[in-house]
């Protein structure tokens, strides 16, 4: 094993996450195999289950920009008492994300189903055919991306009107999957009241316009994006 892999494996499985992985499992997987990629903030595995996979995502408690992630959870009414210790940071971010995936789901958007979470492990759907997972939007080529463009905005009017803001939305937590889209990465989504939702949602639209432009698409300006949400 190269000397990256070793450090990388140290990060993730620290004791208290190995404890977390030893509880779920038999009860939400049964091995936890490769890893299907390495994040800004999280690792995720594949894992088997008695009939079929799950994507377990696991935060890194050690290498994670904790100044990015105070920029979302301060304003946010839901985690207004959590102590800001470094672990106690990233459990809650573990838990942010579970909660704006149910969230999002709730209200009938395609997103990965989650199982549990604890600490700094959460365990979800794995988007993909037989355990291979879908790819981002930035992989593939469509034959109709305008229709996907007007797909993606009507998903943005969806979530803000369930009162969830993406705040990192792009072609890469995007994939695709039965030619349809499935949304990922919440862990930094914000309710719509959040000071800066605006402003993030703001941006999510400037990244997905960004994108759609090159692939030639007729793209929604802010102020029309605004009369579609208000
Ligand atoms: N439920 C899932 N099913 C299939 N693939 C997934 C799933 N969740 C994540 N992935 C894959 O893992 C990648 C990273 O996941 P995610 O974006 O949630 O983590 P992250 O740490 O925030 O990563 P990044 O810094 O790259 O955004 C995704 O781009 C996707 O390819
Ligand atoms: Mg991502």
């Amino acid at each position: 094993m190269v000397e990256r892999d070793f450090r990388v494996r140290n990060e993730v499985f620290d004791e208290s996450t190995i404890r977390v992985l030893d509880k779920f499992r038999h009860e939400y997987f049964e091995d936890l195999e490769h890893c299907i990629s390495t994040g800004k903030e999280a690792n995720i595995f594949r894992a088997t289950t008695k009939d079929g996979f799950v994507a377990v995502k696991i935060f890194r408690t050690y290498t994670t920009s904790f100044e990015r992630m105070a920029k979302y959870i301060e304003g946010d009414p839901r985690f207004a008492r959590v102590k800001k210790s470094r672990h106690s940071l990233v459990y809650l971010w573990c838990r942010k994300e579970f909660k704006n995936l149910s969230k999002a789901a709730s209200i009938g958007i395609n997103v990965p189903k989650v199982y549990v979470f604890r600490k700094n492990v959460l365990v979800m759907e794995l988007i993909g055919e037989n355990g291979c997972p879908a790819p981002m939007l930035k992989d593939v080529t469509l034959d109709n991306y305008q229709e996907w463009y007007d797909e993606i905005i009507a998903i943005m009017v969806k979530l803000y009107k369930g009162d969830l803001v993406h705040a990192d939305l792009s072609e890469f937590n995007i994939l695709v999957f039965k030619s349809r889209p499935v949304i990922i990465d919440m862990a930094q989504s914000v309710l719509v009241e959040h000071p800066e939702a605006l402003n993030f949602l703001k941006k999510d639209l400037y990244n997905v316009n960004a994108y759609f432009l090159k692939k030639k698409c007729k793209i929604k300006s802010w102020e029309e994006f605004k009369k579609l949400i208000f």
